[in-house]
């Protein structure tokens, strides 16, 4: 009996070993630590983390709140004001948003409740990584059409991949890595004609000019999901939202087994950041003004190529090898976050818009590997 046991438990540690995970690379403690500086000399812009959010701004609220809140006890009370503030913010009715511990735990969650083994779902390539595992995880297939060459949706080739087995598209948009927002018409015509479950991962859309929230009513099995650790840069916290008909929403919130997924600390802090959302406002504009200066600087590097963005990043490709470019980067101290072949472009790498001066120092480094 217990030796069938064992037998069972290795085979299983063994199948959860293979198991494809994020994998975040190098830390910026550790490249400090191998070049011997100060980690204050890091340029950190490969994690989309938004430092145009005012930490003076910031710190005062978390102070507020560690004065409000009673750590000792469970956060009964706490998501109906959050909802409350995100119902204002998002002009929808409040039974149609659902809190999570961030996008990546919503996205998990709606993947665990409508994925199970053998099912299929739908996406296009190259975009964010997350819903892929978390549908091999569960046993699902994930199947991917590639985008255009102008890195909008090949929507003929997306329709041929449904069919009656076809359970979740995940569509994101603006896109990681390619940056740009795709077309609504193509978003409509895909969300339309399809038969499971739908994401629309908004992450970055206060950095967009459109989004699908106000049309939410017309599509009725689908889910956006949004989160506050972009635009609000609440990264660290982890808080996400999902908007969706009362109907599915009522299965995100009741049909979870956790009863309370969210820290009471990080709804108060969504809140706070609601109240005051000239913070996450002033931010973005300034965000959105040096992306523009960025993308301009960039394309006049030799053998740079930076592409329009309509979120916290930019896409660019080199003429030099990723590789090259990338282990010289390091060792400026420049952190990005590598790509290498996206369609057509051998060498990409995804740039998060940073604060000027270290955007200042992407663009020195670059010119100083053009020149060695
Ligand atoms: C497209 C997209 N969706 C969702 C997320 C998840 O963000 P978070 O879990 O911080 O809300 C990210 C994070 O980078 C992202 O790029």
């Amino acid at each position: 009996m217990s030796v069938s046991y064992h037998k069972w438990l290795d085979q299983k540690k063994l199948e959860l070993q293979t198991l494809d995970c994020y994998s975040a690379g190098i830390t910026p403690e550790g490249l400090a630590q191998q070049l011997g500086v100060d980690i204050s000399k890091i340029v950190k812009l490969n994690f989309n983390e938004n430092l145009f959010v005012d930490r003076s701004r910031q710190i005062p609220l978390l102070k507020q709140i560690a004065d409000e809140i009673d750590l000792r006890l469970y956060p009964e009370n706490e998501v109906p004001n959050l909802i409350k503030k995100l119902a204002e913010y998002l002009q929808v009715p409040q039974n149609y948003i659902t809190i999570g511990n961030a996008g990546d735990e919503l996205l998990d969650r709606i993947i665990r409740l409508f994925i199970k083994k053998d099912d299929t779902a739908v996406s296009f390539t190259p975009s964010f990584v997350i819903p892929q595992l978390c549908v091999k995880r569960q046993g699902g297939k994930y199947v991917t059409v590639p985008l255009k060459s102008d890195f909008q949706l090949d929507v003929l080739s997306m329709l041929e991949t449904f069919s009656e087995k076809t359970r979740l598209l995940y569509l994101c948009s603006p896109n990681n890595p390619t940056s740009n927002q795709m077309k609504p018409a193509d978003i409509e015509t895909l969300a339309k004609a399809f038969p499971g479950i739908i994401i629309l991962d908004e992450a970055y859309s206060e950095f967009a000019d459109y989004s699908f929230v106000p049309r939410i009513h017309e599509f009725p099995n689908m889910i956006i999901l949004r989160t506050f650790s972009k635009a609000f840069g609440l990264a660290m916290l982890r808080l996400g939202y999902a908007i969706a008909n009362p109907e599915l929403t009522e299965i995100l919130t009741k049909k979870s087994p956790l009863p309370y997924p969210v820290s009471g600390f990080t709804i108060r802090m969504g809140v706070k950041m609601l109240e005051n959302i000239d913070i996450m406002q002033t931010a973005v504009t300034a965000l959105k003004s040096e992306r523009e200066k960025l993308i301009k600087t960039l394309n006049q590097i030799e053998g740079i190529q930076a592409f329009d963005s309509q979120a916290d990043f930019v896409l660019m490709n080199t003429k030099l090898h990723v590789d090259i470019v990338y282990e010289k980067l390091l060792k400026c101290g420049v952190m990005l976050k590598k790509w290498g072949k996206l369609l057509q472009y051998e060498n990409c790498f995804r740039v998060t818009v940073g604060l000027p001066e270290f955007n200042a120092k992407l663009v020195e480094s670059l010119k100083q590997i053009n020149e060695e």
